[in-house]
């Protein structure tokens, strides 16, 4: 797909569609849209009237132009309340209409869009929206007769006096639109495809194109480094497991800050011998979504070459039942000497995690964020679009919290109070790896990771279970994997480096 700008005039472009958005309190017809309308022999302004249209989130109103004007069709798409229209919002209504548009005929769109935002940002998010939209997770759906897909999108930017900075905005947005893809696939992948092995395969393609520094410990290897909690449950399956690290290290840095980012990677999660039921099992190929968002951000930051250290972690192993594989009530030691229960081996996340954060702190990590599809409590608490965050140091939250809001991506903070500690005590060993009941299960979890987070570290744990994998689809996106956290980890990021 080809991305253009253009300060033309809106009704001076040749393209098969062009989307206007347009507000709730006032489908104000001045200005260019004014202008759009008296052409067209105020039918936008009288169909709005008729239809009632209100500007509502994702309504639409689509009218052909006999040639009154060069685009072939106009589509008004709402937007809401102009104040409440950030940048969550512009992405939706961006990806919305790209997708009822695609395969409809259509070659050509442009968008032209008001609202507060800047157009560096309106042209960014823009571009990721409508590449992240055109997402298709059927990849292996033998081709039928392909519809033609739209081949170039323009955005309009009236006032628009320096082109460069919208080829730059053009290039931030692919770069992010095409990685978050990218992460979505691996976590299409089925499990037989997309092995811990093939993930290695996948890092070192990343860290030989960007010369990033990668160490990638197999299961003699983690064992003899002390991740007895990793290969504990790694033993139960066939494939090879890896514990493996990308690292970035910028030229120069006016920060100490060293960011560690952690993605849980299961490739496939059956539960072990506490084993799922199977309705839904097939979806626990998606158990891996927090490596492929961290791979991601990898991808991107040797890209973009940010002025901050970066080193990613991630587990990578499949949890299986076998004859080898962990046993309810099994003791195992991760690599700081504590002992762990595991009560449960379905709770196997936090356990590979222990490992892999305690690594991340070895290798100078001084502020983490870990990614993970730890716990289906965190669906029934916040559903299927609000990520659960939980960390030891407010600011650390709230500087996650600034850059997820920033992004779109949306949030909501659990407690992590000291008293939650007892859930996780155990009769014989340092920690059980679950309560002995089911309250606080999010909770449970991230205070279980809490235990293998040193004190000078700051740590935030994101839970993206729910948020990971959309059950059905939406205006603006696919059903299945979301690649969650690339676009809050690329703000935090950049709000690091300032
Ligand atoms: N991978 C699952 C969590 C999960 C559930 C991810 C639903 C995506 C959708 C995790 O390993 C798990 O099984 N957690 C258990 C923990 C429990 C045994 C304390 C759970 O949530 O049931
Ligand atoms: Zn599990
Ligand atoms: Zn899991």
């Amino acid at each position: 797909m080809q991305f253009l700008f253009s300060n033309q005039k809106p009704d001076s472009l040749k393209v098969d569609t062009l989307v206007i958005n347009i507000f709730e309190e006032a489908a104000n017809f001045v200005g260019e849209l004014g202008k759009i309308d008296k052409a067209l022999g105020n039918i936008l302004s009288e169909e709005v009237k008729a239809s009632e249209l209100k500007g509502k989130l994702y309504d639409t109103l689509l009218v052909h132009t006999h040639s009154k004007i060069s685009p072939k069709k106009v589509l008004l798409v709402g937007s809401g309340k102009e104040k409440e229209f950030d940048n969550d919002k512009l992405s939706k209504i961006v990806g919305a209409t790209f997708r009822s548009l695609n395969k409809k005929g259509n070659q050509s769109l442009a968008f032209f869009l008001c609202g507060s935002h800047d157009f560096q940002e309106r042209i960014s998010l823009g571009v990721e929206a409508v590449i992240t939209a055109s997402f298709d997770p059927a990849i292996y759906k033998s081709k039928e007769e392909e519809k033609k897909e739209v081949g170039k999108v323009t955005f309009v930017e009236a006032t628009l006096k320096d082109p460069r900075k919208a080829s730059v905005a053009i290039k931030r947005g692919e770069l992010v639109g095409e990685a978050i893809n990218w992460a979505r696939h691996l976590v299409s992948e089925p499990a037989n495809v997309l092995t811990p092995t093939k993930v290695v395969e996948e890092a070192r393609k990343i860290s030989r194109t960007y010369q990033l520094r990668m160490e990638v410990l197999d299961e003699k290897k983690a064992k003899a480094k002390g991740m007895g909690a990793f290969c504990a449950i790694a033993r139960g399956s066939d494939e090879s497991s890896y514990m493996l690290s990308l690292q970035y290290i910028p030229k120069s840095s006016k920060t100490k800050t060293v960011l560690g980012i952690v993605g849980k990677g299961v490739t496939f999660d059956s539960g072990g011998l506490s084993i799922k039921p199977s309705d839904k099992m097939e979806e626990m190929k998606m158990d891996m979504a927090g490596a492929a968002a961290v791979l991601a951000v990898m991808k991107i930051v040797g890209e973009l070459k940010p002025s901050i250290e970066i080193i990613s972690v991630t587990p990578l192993t499949e949890n299986l039942p076998s004859g080898k594989s962990i046993k309810p009530g099994d003791v195992v030691r991760a690599m700081n000497g504590k002992n762990i229960e595991v009560v449960n081996t379905d709770a196997e996340g936090r356990v590979v995690l222990a490992d892999a954060l305690l690594w991340a702190q070895e290798k100078g990590a001084t502020h983490i964020v870990d990614l993970a599809t730890l716990t289906g409590a965190v669906i029934v608490a916040l559903g299927h679009e609000v990520t659960g965050i939980m960390g030891n140091s407010e600011a650390w939250v709230k500087q996650v919290l600034d850059a997820a809001s920033e992004s779109g991506e949306k949030m909501w903070q659990l407690p992590t109070f000291d008293l939650y500690k007892d859930l996780l005590k155990s009769s014989i060993a340092d920690y059980a790896n679950v309560p002995s009941s089911r309250q606080a299960g999010s909770i449970a979890g991230a205070m279980f990771l809490l235990e293998f987070i040193k004190e000078k570290a700051a740590w935030v744990h994101l839970d993206i279970a729910g948020t990971a994998w959309l059950e059905g689809e939406k205006p603006y996106l696919a059903k299945g994997p979301t690649g969650v956290g690339v676009k809050t980890l690329i703000n935090l990021i950049k709000d690091i480096e300032k």
